[in-house]
Formats: C-alpha cells, sequence, structure tokens
C-alpha cells in the first residue's frame, strides 16, 4: 500500500493532517515519526503505524525501508522562536540536524516530494505582508534554522533530483495545539493561562502584528502541496488574510472565554509586524481563508477544557542565562 510519512504526528499540524488523510485520501498509509517531546501520543489517530524515533538521532532508513513511501511531511520541529537564542543548540539540532536526516531518507528511498514547513520567521527584520519573493533576514536562530533548511533543500533538489515544497506558514492554531509550553504560541499560552486562572500575559505594549490561521483551513491546501505539480519546488506562505494586534487577539479571547485579566509584561526581541502575502497560497494551493479569530478561538476553547490539566513545561535549565527575560527566570 502507498504510504505517506509525516514527522512530528504527535503535533498540531501532523496529527491533523494524519487524520485529514486518513478520512479523505484513505488509498494511503500513513506512517508518523515523533519523538514526543513537543507533541502528545492521544493526539495521534490510531490508524496511524507510530514510530517514535528522535530524527535527529536515530536511523530513519528502517522506518523507510519498512514502506512504500510517496511523499513526506516533514513538520517536526521545535517552535519556540523568541526561546531560541537560549537554546541554540537545542534549536538547531531539533530543526537543522533533523531536516539533514529526513532529506538523506528521501533522497535514498526517491520519494516523489518532500512538503517541509518553514516559517514566516525566516522573513525576519523584512517589510510586510512579507512576499516569497522578498530575501529573507532572520532576526534569530530560529528563523535562521528554517532559512538553513530551506537553502538545503534547493541543494538537494538540484543535486539529487529530490523534489520539494516549502510552506511558510504563520501563527497556525486549533485543536491539538500544544497549549502546554510555556514559551509557545501565544494563543495556546493565553488558553492555558485562562484554564489556570492567570492573566493573559502580552509581551510590550500588544501594539505586535500577526496574522492567525485556524490550522482546519490548512490541511486541504497541504496536501495539494504534496501533489500538485505546480507546487513543485515552489515556497508559498501559508495562512490567514487578517492581521490583528496582539492586544485586539486578547480582547477577542477575552469575549469567548468569557472575562480574563491582561497583564503587560517587558518586551521581547521579535519582529513588530509579521504578516504574509496569501495570492500564491490561493493560487496554487487553493487556500481560502474560512474560519475568523473568533469560531476558531472558540472551537480552540471548548476543546482545551476538555483537556487534562497537563503541568506546563518549563526548561529545567537554558543553554544561555545572559539576556534572558525576567519572565522565564
Ligand atoms: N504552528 C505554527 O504557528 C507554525 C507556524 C510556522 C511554522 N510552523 C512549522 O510547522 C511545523 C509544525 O508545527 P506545529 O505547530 O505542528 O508544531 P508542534 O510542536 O505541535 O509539533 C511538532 C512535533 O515535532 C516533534 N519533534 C520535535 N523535535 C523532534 C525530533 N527531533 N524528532 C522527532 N520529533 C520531533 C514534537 O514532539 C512535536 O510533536 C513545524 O516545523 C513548525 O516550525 C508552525
Amino acid at each position: 500500500m502507498k504510504a505517506i510519512v509525516i514527522t512530528g504526528v504527535a503535533g498540531l499540524l501532523g496529527s491533523r493532517m494524519a487524520k485529514w488523510i486518513l478520512e479523505n485520501k484513505p488509498s494511503y498509509q500513513v506512517i508518523g515519526i515523533d519523538n514526543l517531546s513537543g507533541g502528545y501520543e492521544d493526539h495521534i489517530d490510531n490508524r496511524v503505524i507510530f514510530y517514535k524515533a528522535d530524527l535527529a538521532t536515530d536511523d530513519l532508513n528502517r522506518i523507510f525501508s519498512s514502506h512504500e513511501v510517496e511523499f513526506v511531511y516533514h513538520f517536526a520541529a521545535y517552535a519556540a522562536e523568541g526561546l531560541s537564542p537560549f537554546i541554540r543548540k537545542y534549536n538547531y539540532t531539533n530543526n537543522i540536524v533533523a531536516t539533514a536526516n529526513v532529506v538523506n531518507a528521501c533522497i535514498t528511498h526517491q520519494i516523489k516530494r518532500l512538503v517541509f514547513t518553514s516559517s514566516m520567521a525566516v522573513y525576519g527584520a523584512g517589510e510586510p505582508p512579507f512576499s516569497e519573493n522578498d530575501l529573507p533576514k532572520p532576526i534569530d536562530p530560529y528563523g535562521i534554522a528554517k532559512y538553513a533548511c530551506e537553502m538545503d533543500l534547493h541543494v538537494a533538489g538540484e543535486q539529487h533530483g529530490l523534489d520539494w515544497c516549502i510552506i511558510r506558514p504563520h501563527n497556525v492554531y486549533g485543536v491539538n495545539q500544544n497549549i502546554w509550553d510555556r514559551y509557545r504560541n501565544v494563543l495556546g499560552i493565553w488558553i492555558y493561562q485562562k484554564l489556570n486562572n492567570q492573566s493573559l500575559t502580552i509581551y510590550g505594549d500588544g501594539s505586535q502584528k500577526r496574522a492567525f490561521s485556524y490550522i482546519d483551513d490548512c490541511l486541504f491546501p497541504l496536501w495539494n502541496a504534496s501533489v500538485k505539480p505546480a507546487a513543485s519546488k515552489q515556497i508559498i506562505n501559508l495562512g490567514s488574510k487578517k492581521e490583528y494586534s496582539i492586544l485586539e487577539a486578547a480582547m477577542l479571547l477575552k469575549e469567548v472565554v468569557g472575562g480574563a485579566n491582561i497583564e503587560f509584561l517587558e518586551m521581547r526581541h521579535e519582529v513588530h509586524a509579521a504578516y504574509s502575502t496569501h495570492e500564491k497560497s490561493e493560487e496554487i494551493l487553493g487556500y481560502q481563508d474560512k474560519t475568523d479569530l473568533s469560531s476558531g478561538l472558540t472551537a480552540m476553547w471548548n476543546w482545551a477544557q476538555l483537556q487534562p490539566r497537563r503541568n506546563q513545561f518549563v526548561w529545567p535549565k537554558y543553554e544561555l542565562e545572559r539576556g534572558l527575560y525576567k519572565f522565564w527566570k
């Protein structure tokens, strides 16, 4: 049976894409890989053939040679952008070294196409809305790692004939998101805070701008990224067309959850306004901005209230303490 490998299958994009394929493309087997460092096994559909493995260190050939792999979605990463300067080595290991291992396996096993989720973080200090034609100027190790992986894919395509599609998603949220990580995904952090009777925290004054993309709207486009001829060797932004200030998003969530306090913290080193163009994703991937932030947050909040009360993940020791913000000490 033809198979699709999904790395990061216990995470938001991985677990939801796996389920989408199982339901919409039943002629494929879904093979999932994850080390469960940032995702949860109970988010993986039980029809997925799951391998608990670390992409940075484990041999992937035993997995790839056991199945008839056609496409690979490489979603696994540690996407804590603001934290990445304080865990550089971990960031580069999980984002670059892990990707190198996946690229080797894809070349060796001659798969049809590798879909890699890069990030809007590659644009860094660029001018929004970020276009796929802009020259990346990442401002943190996470963005640098993603850009390095993108460049590696270009070379693997030229030298080894690997077909790829690079997706640059922005602020994807929704059901199955890790809401127990202190360092990433503002909406998930706020939902955890509300569930634990804490104030919703904002770094700086909340005037930063972001566009929030609902996971369900991204799944069909991600499928097209693997099968559409026009998506071959393309870099494509993916996500919502409407941007909000962080304060506006917090106010909206406050309405959805029935009230909350907002607390302003020290500013972080981050891009002030970050949102992207969407024309290419509409044209090539059939992206449609169907779910507004209020509806998406309502669905996520309803789901979050039914989740187990897990402890929030806190790094036991950072690689670097110098320059660390007070709120993470
Ligand atoms: N969610 C977003 O807003 C967003 C935005 C831009 C880009 N992306 C990218 O999309 C991809 C998926 O994001 P997500 O939100 O689903 O993240 P996620 O954290 O929910 O899932 C990532 C999964 O990868 C796994 N993983 C991490 N390191 C691994 C390793 N070394 N070996 C095996 N598994 C490993 C984690 O356990 C986790 O289950 C990532 O590459 C991320 O950088 C996400």
